[in-house]
């Protein structure tokens, strides 16, 4: 299953040049001279291939990462992120954790405050919810599934991710599926679900309904910081989650 296909390889590394651009233009660079590729090509040569050749110049932001063939790669390819602007106020780059062979992979927005000092997602409040429903609901433990967000680093007092964050980081997001190759993933929330199904329409008209990410189930349901305002639609999220053992128990027939 190839996640990302040439065409997307190719947007991304044509936003990668644009933000290579950007940064030459906010430095005050007018004019580029014209290097041969020779001359910046890695040590080693240059390699064979659509991103082979492109590694270790203007385009090495992704390659690292779309040749990644583990989770520990993919990480070393995340590298100290400054992608978009969030890495100056993060304290930890919040990757992922769980099993890498998980069969349910959870989805949420992005690492709050505790998440942003401890370097996991969801370990705090709303974090304590999701592991409640993992191990009380499911029966499971957090180290069965895997839990990621969309994007890595904490957005300043919490705010919602922007567009260009969301377009840094989300190819690591795509790459994190690829690798682990869940059955079934479940989007927590608004922004995750809106992101991933790339839709407007409201999470509480998404929500109990199978959808497709790159081939594979998605199940979106309420975020657990929203539960914990709204305890009343728990019982939704509830629904949602036998919705998601049922199709589990489908799968393993
Ligand atoms: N909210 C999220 O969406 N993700 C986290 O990791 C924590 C809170």
């Amino acid at each position: 299953m190839a996640l990302e296909s040439d065409r997307e390889e190719l947007k991304m590394m044509a936003a990668s040049l644009r933000r290579h651009l950007e940064w030459y233009g906010r430095a005050g660079v007018r004019f580029l001279p014209r290097s041969r590729l020779s001359e910046m090509a890695p040590e080693g040569g240059i390699e064979e291939g659509l991103l082979g050749g492109v590694e270790g110049n203007l385009f090495s932001d992704y390659a690292a990462a779309y040749r990644a063939n583990t989770l520990e790669e993919l990480r070393a390819a995340v590298g100290d992120c400054r992608r978009c602007k969030l890495w100056s106020g993060r304290t930890h780059i919040v990757f992922g954790t769980g099993n890498p062979k998980a069969k349910i992979m959870f989805v949420g927005e992005g690492p709050g405050r505790d998440e942003d000092l401890q370097g996991e997602p969801f370990v705090g409040r709303a974090g304590q919810l999701l592991t409640d429903i993992i191990t009380k609901g499911m029966a499971l433990k957090r180290e069965d599934v895997y839990i990621a967000n969309v994007i890595k680093c904490r957005p300043p007092e919490n705010r919602n991710p922007e567009a260009d964050e969301v377009e840094s980081c989300e190819p690591f997001l795509k790459k994190q599926v690829e690798l682990i190759r869940p059955q079934i993933i479940v989007a927590l929330g608004k922004f995750a679900v809106q992101t991933l199904l790339r839709s407007k329409v409201p999470i509480t008209r998404l929500r109990g309904i199978w959808h497709d990410y790159h081939g594979i189930k998605l199940m979106p349901t309420f975020h657990p910081a929203y539960l914990l305002r709204n305890p009343g639609d728990k019982k939704l999220v509830w629904e949602d989650i036998k919705n998601v053992l049922k199709e589990l128990k489908t799968l393993a027939a």
